[in-house]
């Protein structure tokens, strides 16, 4: 069996619509009218009926005022989630109805029992993936099955440890083996070979990965990579990979998230140890959708130590709840969990669907679609294209091989992809963005048609027109100043070039003292710039938009030196002798102008600092100001104004400000001072606003008012405290004294009258 069936090309899309373009009467073969002819002819066509398609008024994005919001959407997204397939709501509903009707007894009874409800699902898959029944198991998540593969194939050995991977992994893939090898008690960086790309290119080449494995192979534990990659789209040789790393004595695992439904898959035929793979994209069964998982037969037998739970036993025994595990053989023997019928029964919907179409009649017309939708992209948005009507070029990073690609076209514009992408989604445009670089587009063999393909194009072209109206970076400094502020981000000059008659800029640029450029322009015009200021780039460093980059002059190489040392160094000072900075003058005239003066270094005690380590190209400038200023701040503490020096640091205007200015709490706020090279103990003194004070208040002077009468209240407190406490005394008994008190108060009378006291005491004179 041939390695990726495909025999289609360039060619033969090109001759098929020509074909198709006779048949209609049609004489251009990008006609709108051509892609309507074929979606009818197409002998596939019904699948579309078998999903629902959703319409454009249901995207969040779009703006009615663009579309018709009851047309249907141009959904190029099943890449990322698949449409929902209308058997799908069926099976679910079934299954609800199901619970709420007999409960437990759903785990047994009914048409899919619940404990067994995912070995329903294996032929379907088995067949999608090119597998015997025993070889497949569908469970848990994409990443989950990762790690349940690597926990049992990853057994590294001081010889054979490392794993081979390629740089763009998915994330999650990357965090999975490096996890894993630290699980497995290794160093990452001494076991994860990352491969990357050739400089300048975007895909690996087969021969580059099979010179990797041919030359680190020994040491190599397992080889891991996606059967095709998320980011370029690119199908991997799974045959060619897997049989060369096996004669080094590797084993092979995939991740299959995006071939599952995608692309044809023989892994039983091409050897392939084990894979897995999400169901959620081409396999349309909903986000987060159940995983499945691949073990060759060849690890039928094989118990190696692995991630276990109850479902791993064999159905037979498995409820005798013995603990004695008796492993089910191959992939079933990887299950851990018991399996999830809310995820399982999308599962089932989605392979009535592809139960009805063969994998092969789907990637040919998947090849067909894409290949059209090639054909148009390159027609009207490649750079070299005659037929280019916008600035804005397409570059298609997905392999142009057939046998090396799926539906998956990945594009990269030559404006940042966020202004596209916007536009796209306003216009009813399902796609999406994959950072740095790409927008993903694929038109799905199951669903999509040529009209959807065509409609895609047409959008594409107006939004190139509209975000074309952002060469000159409008919308970008429009957006840069509405976020700046959140950042602080103080912007020293605005420099704005019309593209028809770059300015010689070099004049400019001598007042620039910020360290950091952002330039949003055309690479054309970032060339000419680049050249004009080829003195000055080197000392900065310069933010860019995408287009600017390709510029073939861009600044490289040496590290911006002025990232922390300013070349200008801006001091203010007032005139205010004898604090004033003064150059030796041996004529009057030598004092004139006291612009941009030249630090003589012999000032510095340059005996014990290094020669080398002086900048001496620094230049230094002084001027005056009248005062060294005040901050004033507003009655409600929002709002401050700054005067003379202060104003000018605060401004930007001077980098130091130099004099005997003294240090108060107001200005720190604001300013940093240094070191004060002098304290003085001289106090201010001012003149009292009530010089004449009586006796009377001189004596009390030392204390407050309240302390004085908190004084009063204490005394008078106590002196209460000891008259009750001689009223109680048991003494009185020694001395046979009479219970009445002086005054005539018996002891019982004495708590009653206690009140009368203390307003009898304010009489009494205490000694
Ligand atoms: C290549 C690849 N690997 C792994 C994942 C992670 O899948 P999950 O979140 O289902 O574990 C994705 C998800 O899109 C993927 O594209």
């Amino acid at each position: 069996m041939a390695d990726h069936d495909c025999i289609c090309t360039q060619d033969k899309v090109k001759e098929y619509l020509e074909l198709m373009a006779k048949n209609a009467g049609i004489s251009d073969l990008t006609d709108p009218a051509l892609a309507a002819y074929i979606s009818d002819s197409d002998g596939l066509r019904h699948l579309r009926d078998l999903f629902h398609y959703p319409k454009c008024g249901s995207l969040p994005d779009v703006d009615a005022s663009l579309v018709d919001p009851s047309s249907d959407c141009i959904y190029l997204c099943g890449h990322s989630l698949g449409l929902m397939p209308k058997a799908t709501e069926r099976v679910m509903n079934e299954q609800l109805q199901k619970w709420a009707r007999m409960g437990v007894y759903g785990h047994l009874s009914g048409d899919l029992p619940w404990a067994y409800c995912d070995e329903a699902a294996i032929e379907g898959v088995a067949r999608l993936v090119g597998a015997t029944k025993s070889e497949v198991s569908v469970c848990n998540g994409l990443t989950v099955n990762i790690h349940v593969l690597l926990t049992a194939f990853y057994k590294p050995t001081e010889q054979r440890h490392k794993i081979l991977l390629e740089s763009r992994a998915f994330p999650s893939d990357h965090y999975a083996i490096e996890s894993q090898i630290r699980l497995k008690g290794r160093n990452p960086e001494e076991s994860m070979i990352v491969m990357m790309p050739r400089d300048g290119e975007e895909c690996l080449r087969t021969e580059d990965i099979l010179q990797k494995i041919q030359e680190e192979g020994d040491q190599i534990a397992v080889v891991f990579l996606p059967g095709v990659q998320y980011y370029t789209g690119q199908l991997f040789n799974i045959h060619t990979i897997t049989m060369e790393a096996h004669k080094k004595g590797c084993l092979v695992g995939w991740d299959l998230a995006h071939a599952y439904g995608n692309v044809p898959l023989q892994l039983h035929y091409w050897d392939v140890d084990f894979a897995c793979w999400c169901s959620y994209k081409y396999g349309c069964t909903g986000a987060g959708g159940i995983a499945g998982l691949f073990i060759h037969d060849r690890f039928k037998e094989d118990k190696r130590d692995r991630m276990l739970g109850w479902w791993s036993h064999k159905m037979s025994s498995r409820f005798q709840m013995t603990n004695e595990l008796d492993l089910d053989e191959g992939a079933a023997g990887y299950r851990i969990s018991n399996p999830p019928i809310h995820l399982v029964a999308p599962l089932m919907g989605s392979l009535e669907v592809f139960n009805s179409v063969s994998m092969d009649d789907l990637r040919s017309r998947s090849c067909y679609l894409t290949g059209y939708m090639e054909f148009l992209i390159k027609h009207f948005f490649d750079e070299a294209s005659p037929h280019r009507r916008s600035k804005i070029s397409v570059k298609i990073i997905t392999p142009a091989e057939f046998h090396e690609r799926g539906c998956q076209l990945s594009l990269r514009f030559s404006v940042p992809i966020d202004l596209v992408y916007k536009e796209l989604t306003k216009r009813g445009v399902a796609v999406d963005k994959r950072y740095p670089h790409v927008i993903r587009v694929a038109p799905i063999h199951l669903y999509n048609n040529y009209t959807d393909v065509r409609r895609f194009i047409t959008a594409l072209q107006v939004v190139v027109l509209s975000v074309k109206g952002d060469k000159n970076g409008r919308s970008f400094v429009t957006e840069f100043e509405n976020r700046r502020h959140d950042y602080g981000v103080h912007v020293q000059h605005y420099i704005d070039v019309d593209p028809n008659n770059v300015p010689t800029l070099s004049s400019s640029f001598e007042v620039v003292t910020s360290n950091i450029v952002l330039l949003y322009a055309g690479s054309e015009i970032a060339e000419k710039i680049f050249n004009d200021l080829k003195n000055t780039t080197i000392s900065k460093v310069w933010l860019i938009n995408e287009d600017a980059s390709y510029s073939k002059n861009l600044p490289r190489g040496s590290k911006p030196f002025e990232i922390s040392l300013p070349k200008h160094l801006r001091a203010v000072t007032v005139n205010d002798p004898p604090f004033v900075y003064s150059i030796p003058a041996s004529n009057p005239n030598d004092c004139q102008g006291l612009g941009e003066v030249e630090v003589p270094l012999s000032g510095i005690d340059t005996a014990s600092v290094p020669n080398s380590s002086i900048d001496r190209s620094f230049q230094f400038s002084l001027h005056l100001n009248d005062s060294y200023g005040a901050v004033v701040v507003s009655h409600d503490s929002r709002d401050f104004s700054l005067s003379g020096a202060l104003w000018e640091l605060d401004n930007d205007k001077a980098d130091l400000a130099i004099g005997g200015m003294s240090v108060n709490p107001e200005r720190e706020h604001y300013v940093d001072f240094s070191e004060p090279w002098l304290y003085h103990g001289i106090k201010i003194l001012e003149k009292s606003q009530n010089p004449s004070v009586s006796t009377m208040q001189s004596f009390l002077q030392p204390l407050q008012s309240s302390l004085w009468t908190a004084l009063f209240v204490a005394v008078a407190l106590i002196g209460l405290a000891i008259y009750l406490l001689d009223l109680s005394s048991p003494f009185h008994k020694f001395y046979s004294v009479k219970l009445i008190t002086e005054n005539g108060v018996s002891s019982n009378q004495k708590y009653w009258k206690t009140p009368i006291f203390i307003q009898n005491l304010k009489k009494v004179n205490l000694r």
